[in-house]
């Protein structure tokens, strides 16, 4: 049985052949054939931790296969407030559907499910853990612009320290070395050492000459839930805000990319821009996590 848990699992292989299949599922998409590969597959999405994409694509991608949902948008709602543990949630949930798509405020829950289940786990973001099934969506929406087998530089910006969609995908670009990666952030939030290789930069500042050499740009969000010291987060609130003036500084052929929602970090008037591609890539969710479905569930287009 295959659970995504943590981009650790996967080869470049695999993740080959997850874009590769992520471009077949968009295709369907845009032939508007009814596809029917889930027909009889329930998915279920059990999100402890607000969702507006993660949860909603995951479930248009299921629909979009032909396959059913049930859903509890909020854990409020069910026995997490009775005192109900992940494990027997996950226990009770794989009795119901075949695949279960799970976040989760703290590190570690996804993989737990996955001990006990008998269908597979999806990790939609655990904590300030991972969330490998966005490093897909990100790779297609960069492999859609750029060669991954080309030296391109890739830098990632803002809250480095907790934001989990940074930490899958720079794992899961380690399987294209010529890619080089730079984290910039304040050190307060600066990328743990764990995902940091030699060869990496390392820059607190936002310089121009980074804006105007980067091929893509991956701007986040400052994670304020999750700061244990409200008085370091009020610090670096606002350590970056990406501005026209600033975006224009990179290169026509550049992307910039942001796993949404934003708060104030990119003004609404970049959106016009040629290289703000952050809801073209909240839609690639949709192929992607088709794709996903398809991969887990052993289905064949
Ligand atoms: C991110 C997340 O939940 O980690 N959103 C997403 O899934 N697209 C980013 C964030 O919350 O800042």
């Amino acid at each position: 049985m295959k659970h995504i848990i943590s981009a650790d699992q996967f080869s470049k292989k695999d993740i080959l052949e997850i874009i590769n299949l992520s471009k077949k599922m968009d295709e369907i998409l845009a032939s508007k054939k009814v596809c029917k590969i889930a027909e009889g597959k329930i998915l279920a999405t059990f999100f402890y931790e607000p969702s507006t994409r993660t949860r909603l694509s995951f479930e248009t991608a299921m629909n979009r296969l032909g396959g059913k949902v049930i859903s509890t948008s909020n854990v409020n709602f069910s026995s997490v407030t009775k005192g109900e543990t992940i494990e027997d949630s996950a226990k009770v949930l794989s009795g119901y559907a075949d695949v279960i798509a799970l976040r989760s405020p703290e590190i570690g829950y996804a993989e737990r499910a996955a001990k006990v289940s008998t269908v597979p786990i999806l990790n939609g973001g655990d904590g300030a853990g991972e969330h490998p099934t966005q490093s897909f969506l990100d790779l297609y929406t960069i492999s859609k612009y750029f060669d991954l087998e080309q030296p391109i530089i890739i830098s990632f910006i803002g809250d480095l320290k907790y934001g989990r969609t940074v930490h899958s995908l720079s794992k899961m670009l380690r399987h294209f070395p010529q890619i080089k990666i730079n984290f910039i952030a304040p050190e307060e939030i600066q990328i743990p050492a764990k995902y940091f290789k030699e060869g990496d930069g390392k820059f607190h500042e936002l310089t121009d000459e980074i804006l105007a050499t980067s091929d893509v740009i991956y701007d986040t969000r400052i994670q304020k839930e999750r700061f244990e010291d409200m008085e370091v987060y009020e610090k670096n609130k606002s350590a970056f805000i990406l501005t026209k003036k600033e975006v224009e500084k990179m290169k026509e052929e550049a992307i910039l990319m942001h796993p949404l929602p934003r708060v104030d970090e990119i003004s609404p008037e970049v959106d016009e821009l040629p290289q703000a591609k952050y809801f073209e890539q909240a839609r690639n969710g949709v192929p992607t996590r088709m794709a996903l479905i398809a991969y887990v569930l052993g289905l064949n287009i």
